[in-house]
């Protein structure tokens, strides 16, 4: 396995606060990490260190083995940091098959992209419906973004995210919001993704069955610190996720949140 990811003592004060206290952790490329812990636990805090929306007050964030604290946001997607739902905009205007072009064009003309397609327009928009068909958009490629469901558009995001072929997926509550019927579309696109033994998934849930099923491992972060790191029916029996995360007491019912 290799490291796709990596943090050293990675911290970030809000004022007297801190957020994220020292996180020291990394990422095999061709495994997806749960990352679970109660609300203001740092999830959030800690992909944004990562993805370069804030600064980290003291540490690093290592990509492939390279440095990349001090590289701004895009430059980190640039890089290969894929943040779903956040560095992707829709362009409303446009059609669910040309926002899709438009993000297989800019990946191959960065020359890096598997899908050697230059400038070519039927390759260009023969991969992007290729895509589509993966995230079961296929049947709306002519729809204006605008007009697409709440549901629809996540799944038009994450096409996006998908043609920029990112190293490194991260997922922050991709369910949350969504009605019982839409989550396991946005799940099995994850499996999917899953599928790849090039991608790097990270994904904050609170779902434990869901973490449980998707996860090869799961950190917990508690008060901004890496409290448990290990195998998922590992750390979900263990006390401090047991107390801690899902208020049960040892040895009490199997709650899940
Ligand atoms: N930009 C910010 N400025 C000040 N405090 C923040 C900021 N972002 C997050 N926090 C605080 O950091 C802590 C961790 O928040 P967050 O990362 O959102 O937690 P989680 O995603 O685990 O629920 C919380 O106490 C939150 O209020
Ligand atoms: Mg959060």
């Amino acid at each position: 396995m290799s490291t796709a990811l990596q943090t050293r003592d990675l911290t970030v004060r809000f004022g007297g606060q801190i957020a994220v206290n020292r996180v020291s952790t990394s990422f095999q490329r061709g495994t997806l990490t749960a990352i679970v812990g109660p609300n203001g636990a740092g999830k959030t805090t800690f992909f944004n260190l990562i993805s370069g929306q804030i600064k980290a007050s003291e540490g690093q964030v290592l990509i492939e083995g390279v440095d990349i604290t001090r590289a701004s946001a895009p430059e980190r997607a640039r890089l290969g940091l894929g943040r779903a739902f956040q560095l992707t905009q829709l362009f409303p205007r446009l059609s669910v098959l040309e926002n899709v072009r438009l993000a297989v064009q800019a990946q191959a003309r960065k020359g890096l992209s598997m899908w050697r397609v230059a400038d070519d327009d039927k390759a260009l928009t023969a991969r992007a419906l290729a895509i589509l068909d993966e995230v079961a958009l296929g049947q709306r490629s002519t729809s204006l973004a605008s007009v697409l469901t709440h549901n629809d558009q996540r799944k038009l995001e994450v096409a996006i995210l998908i043609a920029l072929e990112p190293k490194v997926f991260m997922f922050d509550e991709p369910t949350a919001g969504m009605s019982v019927d839409e989550v396991p579309v946005i799940l099995d696109l994850i499996r999917k993704l899953k599928g790849d033994p090039n991608a790097t998934l990270l994904l904050v849930e609170h779902k434990l069955d869901v973490v449980r099923e998707l996860a090869d491992r799961i950190i917990v972060l508690h008060n901004g610190a890496l409290v448990a790191d290990g195998a998922p029916a590992e750390v979900i029996a263990s006390p401090i996720v047991q107390e801690a995360y899902l208020g049960v007491a040892p040895g009490g019912a199997d709650g899940v949140a």
